[in-house]
């Protein structure tokens, strides 16, 4: 892989995109970033108290100006945050600062990997497979829109699906 400027990791929650993401800034040698963990780190609080208290817009324009900080560099690994894709300003940023690697994953494996997460404030209360769905159906269409390469999650440790996104890169 040249990792000529950035490579970014789109995609669901739970599809991995912070656990293959460090894995392969290791493989690279390159800087990794997360950027909810940024934006946790200046506003001082997880992302759901930031949702509960100043509310959703006011998390997304910290993720624009993150994301729009970050993808400056050059030669990092970045994961976003599944909601990232939803502004077109951040996908035109993601698809100009960088090589794009959706990590797609179906709902049921996602709803297993989520199964004690507490920290995610849009699926918060009942019924998550269908909140997994929604989301699904909303944005898939968008990491589609913006990725260069899609790397299809299995039912697979973080070991072994390594491997597989190093081969695609
Ligand atoms: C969000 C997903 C989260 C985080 C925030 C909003 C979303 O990131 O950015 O809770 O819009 O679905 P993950 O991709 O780690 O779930």
């Amino acid at each position: 892989m040249n990792p000529s400027p950035n490579l970014f990791l789109v995609g669901p929650t739970g599809a991995g995109k912070t656990s293959i993401g460090q894995r392969l800034a290791a493989h690279y040698g390159l800087p990794f970033v997360d950027l909810d963990v940024e934006i946790e780190a200046r506003c001082g609080m997880p992302i759901a108290d930031l949702f509960a208290r100043e509310g959703e817009a006011v998390f997304r324009a910290h993720e624009c100006a993150h994301l729009d900080e970050f993808s400056r560099r050059e030669g990092l690994v970045l994961a976003t945050g599944a909601g990232a894709v939803l502004d077109a300003g951040n996908r035109e940023v993601l698809a100009s600062r960088g090589t794009v690697l959706m990590l797609a994953v179906d709902v049921d494996e996602q709803l297993e990997r989520l199964r004690d997460d507490t920290a995610r404030p849009l699926l918060a209360g009942p019924d998550r497979l269908a909140r997994l769905r929604a989301l699904a159906e909303h944005r898939t269409q968008l990491y589609e829109d913006v990725a260069d390469l899609i790397f299809h999650g299995r039912h697979e440790s973080v070991d072994d699906a390594v491997p597989r996104a190093i081969a695609l890169l």
